[in-house]
């Protein structure tokens, strides 16, 4: 390459520099190489290609020459293992650090996987001091330990495997209403509307500053006439069935997923007070059969595509966290949901021989021990539960005009384990009959707007929400519902 003359000149530093620009492009040509993630290397064909991997040392073995290292990146529940040199050894190659490892893809001699990484490279992108790091290389650690670590958790194999299926189910929800003809509507977050009447509202006004003598004065001039930030109460949802209704004035069938709240004082394992419900609204319906098809294929297809599409990650939860629940999913995927009336559900809870701490009688409503209950009543498979006492039900429920006991057009649909995963009705469209309830609430004024949907082309309509995080506990068996969110919003915890 260079002249035996220009050889002579050559000098140390000179050297150095050569060097230098021969590592820097070897580094280029290594950081050139094509980023995979560790499902496509796992499944690759291409054996002898030079790949690059970044991520997260999950196990690490060493032998005479060589050192075995487990990677995964959060493709998926299988690690990759890379295959390097034993003199890497002491470089920092920890549990839990993060590294960029460039090589060849080749066959692996193991039974475990069919590909193993044969590094060339690697570098330590953060080091990982595993005396310290919570976790523990080779320990199964339970959901409630990992729950104290909600900023390190989604690198344990249990809670990526749950974000995984997390993200696989909010997919399927959205392909079924998509197949179906529904269109997503983004429902607001604030609102000024207490749709269920329950008042556990978290109130939205703006966090009060330390501010200027002046520009105190300028505002308060401002907000002269309404203390509040948009001159009316607001609050964060409770659901976004009020905003449906209003589309389902113009689409005969919408839908909205997103986050809802509920200031509920419950440290429960089926409550949150940021939880994400799927809420569907249906027009042009008068029979409540319509709205119970579409909550249980909306089950069935979603658990179907879940399982499906999230094998391994299901299996890990079905094997390790709640051995024996994948019969229970069977189950409710072959059976015909039962339905009973709520009139049926008290006499079933009053001939049982089990005592229960709420009371039975016609008009209480139904707690989660009466609930879970009733399903095992019903063989452990899905029981819609129909025609709720009127007075126990929210003011948009129709009025099924009844006697001797008064019931709405309402429906639960209760789960195993979980209790209550639905709750839908019809909705009352008679203008005149829902006027009166509104006025008995002295909320008349407040749902002008709601009674003017009944007068200009009302039709009749009707919808249900289910809680997307007991619909994750339901099909994995998760006992505490605080396990199958990223990030846990109850009373008295609000971490990160
Ligand atoms: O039964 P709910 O209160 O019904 C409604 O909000 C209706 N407006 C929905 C509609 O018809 N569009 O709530 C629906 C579901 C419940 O069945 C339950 O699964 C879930 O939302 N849910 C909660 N999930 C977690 N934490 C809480 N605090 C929840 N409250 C309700
Ligand atoms: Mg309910």
């Amino acid at each position: 390459m260079f002249s035996s003359n220009l050889l002579r000149h050559v000098t140390p530093e000179w050297v150095t520099l050569f060097s230098c620009i021969k590592c820097i492009s070897r580094q280029c040509s290594q950081k050139q190489l094509k980023k995979v993630s560790v499902r496509d290397a796992l499944s690759s064909k291409a054996l002898g290609s030079n790949v690059r991997i970044q991520g997260w040392v999950r196990s690490v073995r060493s032998q005479k020459e060589h050192l075995f290292l487990h990677v995964n990146d959060g493709s998926s529940l299988q690690p990759l293992q890379i295959v390097a040199s034993s003199d890497l050894q002491d470089r920092g190659l920890t549990f839990g650090s993060a590294i960029d490892v460039t090589g060849s893809l080749e066959k692996s001699p193991s039974k475990k996987q069919n590909v193993e990484l044969h590094a060339r490279h690697i570098e330590v992108t953060g080091a990982c001091d595993p005396v310290d790091y919570p976790f523990k290389i080779k320990e199964r650690h339970s959901m409630e330990y990992i729950r104290q670590f909600p900023h390190l958790r989604c690198r344990t194999n249990a809670f990526s495997a749950l974000l995984r299926v997390r993200s696989e189910a909010t997919s399927a929800i959205q392909s079924f209403f998509k197949d179906n003809g529904f269109v997503q509507i983004h429902t607001p977050v604030i609102t000024s509307n207490d749709c269920e009447g329950a008042g556990d509202l978290f109130q939205v006004e703006p966090a009060r500053r330390e501010r200027k003598q002046e520009v105190a004065d300028q505002e308060e001039k401002e907000e002269e006439g309404s203390p509040h930030f948009f001159s009316v109460p607001t609050y964060l949802t409770v659901s976004g069935q009020l905003h449906l209704e209003v589309m389902a004035g113009a689409f005969p069938a919408v839908y909205t997923f997103g986050p809802t709240f509920r200031a509920e004082n419950s440290q429960s394992r089926r409550h949150l007070a940021e939880f994400y419900m799927v809420e569907a609204e249906i027009a042009f319906t008068r029979s409540l059969e319509d709205i119970i098809r579409v909550m249980e294929n909306l089950f069935k297809a979603s658990t179907e595509h879940v399982l499906t599409h999230c094998a391994e990650d299901v299996e890990l939860f079905h094997k390790y966290v709640t051995p024996g629940h994948r019969g229970q999913v069977d189950l409710m995927l072959s059976r015909k949901f039962n339905v009973i009336s709520y009139t049926e559900a008290i006499d079933i809870l009053n001939r049982s021989s089990q005592t229960f701490t709420f009371p039975t009688e016609w008009g209480c409503d139904l707690q989660t021990e009466h609930e879970k209950y009733l399903v095992k009543h019903c063989g452990n498979v899905p029981v819609f539960v129909t025609d709720y006492p009127y007075d126990i039900k929210p003011f948009y429920a129709r009025d099924n005009q009844d006697g001797p006991h008064h019931t709405a057009a309402a429906v639960d649909l209760l789960v195993p384990g979980v209790g209550e995963l639905c709750g839908g009705s019809l909705r009352e469209e008679r203008l005149d009959l829902l006027r009166n309830r509104l006025t008995e609430m002295g909320l008349e004024d407040t749902y002008k707007w709601y009674l003017q949907l009944r007068e200009f082309g009302s039709v009749p309509h009707g919808g249900f929400g289910m809680g997307f995080e007991r619909y994750l506990q339901c099909i994995l068996g998760v006992d505490n519902i605080k396990d199958v969110i990223p990030f846990a919003r109850f009373s008295h915890s609000c971490l990160l």
